[in-house]
């Protein structure tokens, strides 16, 4: 990955919305904090809000009290606001983008504009930073999920931004690609020989991803039911953590390489269909429920909900991957809001081995387990077995772990955010960590085999109670195949 530094202006169209502020605004201010913006490095707000500059940096200010989790440093907030500049444009009207260009000067700088508004604006944006004379070949603008809701809609998007910029220009954001633990995920696989030799059909029996979210879906209930659990997590963040997980050596860390190794796991995802649907997938929604001992509402009864909606809030799929490296191999995915507990991990289980010399402890060895916390408490364990200490007493064997804590075995006090991470690789011009289009269409062409099954399947939606692990169907996805859950 490469480390460029160079001063840029970073705008953020939707300067006002709820991502602009809960995650940019506090992720710039840890950049800040830590010290990795450059010194005439600019960050402009944009919105239609009628406000003065010191109005803007006034509520700037409120919002880093608000939505930064730590008490504010207030040296790096000063220097902060003090790169903050507000233009008001309403982004349909494009003669109102000279405004932007008036502060901003293109000659010597790179301009990052960060989309932080619904899809449906991004050709008035583009269109206007196109009037304006504000696209150079160093203008990088930044897409926010959702990337369409299927694959004809995501490439009427990728079209229309593709008028404008050329691909190299465009940062599609997957968040949990700026997470630490996912990008772990690289070191674990490609810097540790005894991983990088067991890693395929020989030796894994099966893998597990699941990402389990304790939150219902709360007043987010508009959004959320038009889109339902597969669209909002499996298509974009489950399919990244899978291809990380599947895909081949890359020949280095650079943008494409690891771009087209990924793409290559896309390629070979088995297609769902209505044969096979009703064996592979398991669609769930939420009904009342506990959690953590606090009484829940169903997805129903949630504040804004249709009573008589069918949107899944909880998937799990059996997924195979037709290439050498996984031939045989199933990949178990399942996410779900209201469950448990929030949670996400990938299980590697292991093969068990071809012969027991201890049936004095276990009838049947259990096989090797590797387990990768992505969030939270980050960190790996090794399910193992070892013999038990003692003299006499033949030799009696115990499971074991060996636990990794990322917390303790770098001592570190926070888990920088992902967006954080994005940021600054925007900045720097690399774009290993974001999504290529190729990959979102991919994605897409797989996700819209299920819904297109999902349409002609008679199979009702299964519900669970809020605060579990899902549908008992989920279980049984694993017990046709003689496996389960690692829970
Ligand atoms: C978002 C989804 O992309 O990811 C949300 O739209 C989900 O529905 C969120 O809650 C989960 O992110 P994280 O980082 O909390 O795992």
């Amino acid at each position: 990955m490469t480390k460029e530094k160079r001063s840029c202006d970073f705008t953020i169209f939707g300067v006002m919305g709820d991502l602009a502020q809960r995650k940019l605004l506090p992720s710039l201010y840890q950049l800040e904090k830590a010290g990795m913006l450059n010194y005439d490095t600019r960050i402009i707000g944009v919105a239609r809000h009628d406000l003065s500059q010191n109005d803007f940096i006034a509520k700037m200010r409120d919002k880093l009290e608000c939505f930064v989790e730590e008490p504010l440093d207030p040296e790096a907030v000063e220097q902060l606001l003090a790169r903050m500049h507000y233009v008001l444009i309403n982004l349909d009207i494009p003669a109102q983008y000279k405004r932007l260009r008036k502060l901003t000067n293109q000659k010597q700088r790179v301009m990052v504009n960060y989309f932080s508004v619904a899809p449906f604006l991004f050709g008035d944006i583009c269109t206007g930073l196109d009037q304006a004379g504000l696209i150079t070949s160093e203008t990088r603008v930044v897409l926010e999920k959702p990337i369409g809701r299927n694959l004809a809609s995501s490439k009427e998007i990728n079209d229309l931004v593709a008028n404008f910029f050329d691909e190299n220009q465009v940062y599609r954001i997957d968040h949990y690609l700026g997470k630490e633990t996912v990008m772990n995920l690289l070191a674990l696989r490609f810097a540790n020989s005894i991983f990088t030799t067991n890693w395929d059909h020989n030796t894994i029996d099966h893998v597990q991803i699941s990402v389990a979210e304790e939150v219902g879906i709360g007043s987010r209930w508009g959004y959320f039911d038009q889109s339902g659990q597969l669209r909002d997590m499996v298509q974009n963040h489950l399919m990244q953590i899978l291809t990380l997980v599947a895909m081949e050596p890359p020949v280095n860390l650079h943008d494409d390489s690891l771009r087209n190794e990924k793409l290559k796991v896309l390629k070979a995802l088995r297609p769902i269909t209505a044969g096979n649907i009703d064996k592979r997938v398991v669609r769930g929604q939420y009904g009342p429920g506990f959690i953590r001992g606090k009484s829940v509402p169903g997805y129903l009864e949630e504040e804004g909900g249709d009573p008589h909606s069918t949107t899944e809030t909880f998937v799990a799929i059996r997924v195979d991957i037709d290439n050498w490296r996984w031939a045989g191999v199933p990949f178990y995915l399942r996410t779900g809001k209201a469950m448990a507990t929030k949670r996400s991990e990938v299980v590697i289980n292991y093969k068990r081995l071809p012969h027991n010399i201890f049936t004095d402890s276990y009838r049947n060895l259990p096989a090797n387990k590797l387990i990768i916390r992505l969030q939270p408490d980050e960190g790996v364990e090794i399910e193992m077995l070892n013999k038990v200490p003692g003299v006499g007493d033949g030799l009696h064997l115990q499971r074991t772990m060996l636990d990794l804590s990322f917390s303790e075995a770098f001592n570190r006090e926070r888990v920088a955010d992902a967006y954080e991470r994005l940021i600054l690789e925007v900045m720097q011009g690399n774009q290993a960590l974001f999504i290529h289009r190729d990959e979102v269409e991919r994605s897409w062409t797989w996700i819209d085999s299920i819904q297109e099954a999902w349409a002609k399947s008679n199979e009702p939606l299964k519900q669970y109670p809020a605060g579990t692990w899902g549908p008992v169907s989920s279980v049984a996805l694993l017990a046709r195949d003689e496996r389960e859950w690692e829970d």
